[in-house]
């Protein structure tokens, strides 16, 4: 089963993908990370891309594209988590395409709806393990121990460059203008489902659940 999960910057894409991950397998494709983890190793592409996030512009469609494209070819039978991939119409339309081509499809489209108020207290307060990339919260997801990652042990925590109110700003009109307009075409084809991202993150991953093993 290939699912995508779309929602706002903070509406809980990743949290939610990692337990997918954990809990049935599937293979997470952010292209946010991807892109991130190109800037760390300073790739030519890395280095060209790092200006454009940090305002919390979209990158070219070229480049996101090019990178799923990699991804694709060496996926296996698990089932793909798209996270923040696609983010227009033309990565929608090249997605598609992609997956034909490889004799598969998407099989939900999965809206993660959140008020525009939370989600500034949920950017501004995130942290991420260094180690392994699991995702905290100062206040609604602190590590069990305070500065040891539960996952793996890990003791170093990043914070994104973007995560400023003034890059999420940037990053919210990026979404209602770019972005949004998915949710129509996917609901179009029938394919878009909707969860309330406002809920505490068990409760979300059970209504994920549902709509997966409908
Ligand atoms: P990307 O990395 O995709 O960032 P994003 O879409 O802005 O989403 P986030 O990762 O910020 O949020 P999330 O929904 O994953 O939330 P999370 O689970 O972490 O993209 C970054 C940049 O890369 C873009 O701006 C762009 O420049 C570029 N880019 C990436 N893909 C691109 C594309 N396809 N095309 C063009 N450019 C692209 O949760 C957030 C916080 O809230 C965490 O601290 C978490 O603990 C907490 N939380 C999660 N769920 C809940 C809950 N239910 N209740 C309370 N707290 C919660
Ligand atoms: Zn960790």
């Amino acid at each position: 089963m290939n699912i995508i999960l779309i929602g706002p910057p903070g509406a809980g894409k990743g949290t939610q993908a990692k337990r997918l991950v954990t809990e049935r397998g599937m293979v997470q494709l952010s292209t946010g990370d991807m892109l991130r983890e190109a800037k760390t190793s300073g790739t030519e592409m890395g280095n060209l891309v790092a200006d454009v996030m940090a305002r919390g512009e979209l990158v070219t469609d070229e480049i996101v594209i090019g990178l799923i494209a990699e991804k694709l070819d060496s996926l296996g039978d698990a089932g793909a988590i798209f996270d923040g991939f696609p983010r227009t119409l033309a990565q929608a339309d090249s997605l598609e395409a992609l997956m034909a081509s490889k004799g598969s499809a998407i099989d939900h489209v999965i809206e993660m709806r959140v008020d525009d108020d939370a989600l500034v207290a949920r950017i501004t307060g995130r942290f991420t393990c260094a180690t392994c990339g699991e995702v905290y919260h100062d206040t609604l997801r602190p590590t069990k121990t305070d500065g040891v990652c539960d996952v793996c042990g890990g003791t170093e925590f990043t914070r994104r460059a973007d995560d400023t109110e003034d890059a999420l700003r940037t990053r919210l009109l990026a979404y209602y203008k770019q972005t949004s307009p998915l949710l129509g075409y996917y609901h179009a084809k029938g394919s878009l489902k909707v969860v309330d991202g406002m809920a505490e993150m068990s409760a979300v991953s059970v209504q994920i659940a549902d709509i997966l093993e409908k």
